[in-house]
């Protein structure tokens, strides 16, 4: 014997339960559908009136129904609306896709040129990155698998010629460029590791040259390929604007590597080329390891910031995807803190 209907369909539960097990509920609502209309029983309402089949199906299938209609018009109105600049609302505000990039540093996968990799790499965009030279590719070459980086190059920029050979594949491989990230860094351990009064004329220089003159050079040569304008970013350390006990002869010259920015990004704003330096905490990475003391500059970091926790790649990474994107196509010549409020203390 069947039980009565009425007690067993009246609710989307009830539906749900004469359904198959998981289905939708709609989906068990054609279950339902079919024992009563092959049957062709006359459905008992809870408040003792009489119903035909279809009419209790109609009364069962309209909350559904009313879900489903609400949710597919959100959806239309969203794809079909287009914003006050003509562009399609489900458009994601940071897109990459289409976008070409050059990431210079990765040392491994703890690098921040690898984290900001990664969130490029989400965002859609085609990528190259290098490696220091064979030794090093050894490391990068898994984070280029994974994120799926379609070339990689050699580049020392202290040899002679490797950048201007760097940017001659760019140009042969996609004829142009949209964004570049440029992390890296290095000063010789004899004079990092010193005051910065002692530091020789040309450890000073070498430490100049790779980690800020080499920025210009990239400039220079990514300018003609970015026809249609583009975005440069560099890295840099609070150091640059306070004395942070043993980061000596880096702070100068991340000072020199700001304001160098500004320059770039006034020169070249008018052919739409941004640049911005963005100014992570400290991160334990393979440079970082090279500063004395560091595990102390991480802790302190950690006891100051508000969070009561240290940044990683990922939020340096979110930052670098946002600012060479088309969403931030209105802000240049920037040093952007991500260190979760550090910056905020003196
Ligand atoms: N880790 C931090 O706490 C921190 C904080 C603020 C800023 N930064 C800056 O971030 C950038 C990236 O450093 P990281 O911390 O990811 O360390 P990392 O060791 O992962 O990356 C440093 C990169 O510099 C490259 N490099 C060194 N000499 C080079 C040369 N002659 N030619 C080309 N590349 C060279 C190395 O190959 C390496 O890939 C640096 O500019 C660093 O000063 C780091």
């Amino acid at each position: 014997m069947q039980k009565p209907l009425s007690k067993r369909c009246f609710t989307a539960s009830h539906a749900r339960r004469n359904g198959k097990k998981g289905a939708k509920p709609l989906d068990a609502f054609k279950g339902f559908r079919a024992i009563a209309d092959g049957r062709g029983f006359a459905v008992h309402l809870d408040n003792g009136a009489m119903q035909s089949a279809t009419e209790a199906r109609e009364a069962l299938a309209e909350p559904y129904r009313r879900e489903t209609h609400d949710r597919n018009s959100t959806h239309d109105r969203n794809s079909q609306r287009q914003s006050v600049g003509g562009v399609c609302l489900m458009t994601p505000l940071v897109d990459l896709k289409g976008k070409r990039g050059l990431v210079i540093g990765i040392a491994n996968e703890h690098s921040i040129a690898a984290g900001c990799a990664e969130a490029f790499a989400r965002c859609g965009a085609r990528l190259a990155a290098t490696y220091l030279n064979d030794k090093a590719k050894d490391w990068v070459q898994p984070v280029v698998d994974q994120l799926g980086i379609e070339w990689t190059a050699p580049c020392d920029v202290r040899i002679p010629g490797e950048l201007e050979a760097l940017f001659a594949q760019v140009q042969e491989r996609w004829g142009g460029l949209d964004f570049l990230l440029h992390s890296i860094a290095f000063a010789p351990k004899e004079d990092l590791h010193g005051r910065v009064v002692d530091s020789s004329a040309q450890g000073f220089s070498i430490a100049m040259d790779v980690s800020c003159h080499s920025f210009l050079r990239m400039a220079k040569l990514a300018e003609p390929l970015m026809a249609t304008g583009g975005c440069l970013l560099c890295v840099t350390f609070y150091g640059s604007e306070r004395v942070v006990e043993h980061y000596n002869l880096m702070g100068p010259v991340k000072a020199a590597l700001e304001s160098a920015t500004r320059y770039v990004a006034a020169e070249l704003g008018a052919k739409a080329i941004r640049a911005h330096a963005i100014s992570p905490g400290p991160i334990a990475t393979r440079a970082a390891s090279g500063i004395d003391r560091f595990d102390e500059l991480l802790d302190r970091a950690a006891a100051q910031v508000p969070a009561g926790k240290l940044v990683d790649v990922s939020d340096v990474g979110a930052l670098a995807a946002f600012l060479v994107s088309d969403a931030a196509k209105g802000i240049t010549g920037t040093v952007i803190p991500v260190d979760n409020g550090q910056h905020l203390f003196a």
